[in-house]
């Protein structure tokens, strides 16, 4: 089963978002596709998407609901039909100050209420280029996990560098940040059977086979392409071939 997960980001309107996703045809046999759209998106996305296509969240709150100006919670996802939220995206640590700590809260929150959390992991350029991509990418999911029992997770390796620049991780790349992750998530889940791992960062028709058939992945966190109803289809497409 591979899985392809279409980040919409701060992108679209209603017309837009309805058009989008009338474009989409049912996924191929064998892929798990899902589109996270914006929040105030998600009406038009559910009444427009084919059958088979799931609805996720860009993000999700840590607390379940009260006074709390501004947020979204697990609970009103799951009401507004998403089956899954991304956690810990590298837009969200950067534009929105989010650290490990807040984003172990978010993962918790989506397991009380049974949301899929996609925790996105990556290294900066810096990092990278200073040798720490392991180091960091093993932190990362080490603070997040640490005391948590086993639950539903997906997760992502984003190189921060990689996304929306055009540059993607080459597939070795790929594969070695996938590895750390994994042994990095049976360090803490020692037990637990494997989670599934996707890779995004620059991901188009053009690459994206290569990133699990060499790499290693699971699947793919799909940004700007998501947004491009042909390119979006021909990687659900790919992600079928065997
Ligand atoms: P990109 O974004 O495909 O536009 O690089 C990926 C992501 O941010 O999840």
């Amino acid at each position: 089963m591979r899985r392809i997960v279409g980040n919409w980001k701060a992108n679209g309107s209603t017309a837009q978002a309805q058009a989008l996703c009338a474009a989409l045809p049912a996924p191929p046999a064998g892929v798990d596709v899902t589109v996270c759209p914006p929040l105030c998106l998600l009406w038009a996305a559910r009444g427009s998407l084919p059958p088979g296509i799931r609805l996720g969240a860009q993000d999700v709150s840590r607390v379940d609901g009260g006074a709390f100006t501004g947020e979204v919670t697990a609970p009103m996802l799951l009401d507004a039909g998403c089956v899954l939220a991304l956690v810990g995206h590298s837009e969200r640590r950067q534009q929105g100050a989010e650290d490990d700590a807040l984003i172990g809260l978010k993962l918790r929150a989506c397991w009380r209420h049974g949301l899929l959390p996609v925790l996105c992991v990556g290294e900066t350029a810096a990092q990278r280029r200073d040798g720490s991509t392991d180091a960091v990418l093993a932190a990362q999911v080490g603070r997040v996990l640490a005391g948590a029992p086993p639950a539903p997770l997906w997760m992502a390796y984003e190189p921060v560098w990689a996304i929306g620049t055009g540059q993607a991780a080459t597939p070795e790349d790929c594969a070695r940040g996938i590895a750390v992750i994994r042994a990095a998530v049976a360090e803490a889940w020692p037990a637990a059977p494997p989670v599934p791992c996707l890779y995004g960062g620059s991901v188009h028709p053009a690459n994206c086979a290569a990133f699990w058939r060499e790499g290693g992945a699971d699947g793919a966190l799909v940004g700007g392409a998501s947004l491009d109803a042909a390119a979006f289809v021909a990687i659900c497409r790919l992600a079928g071939d065997a």
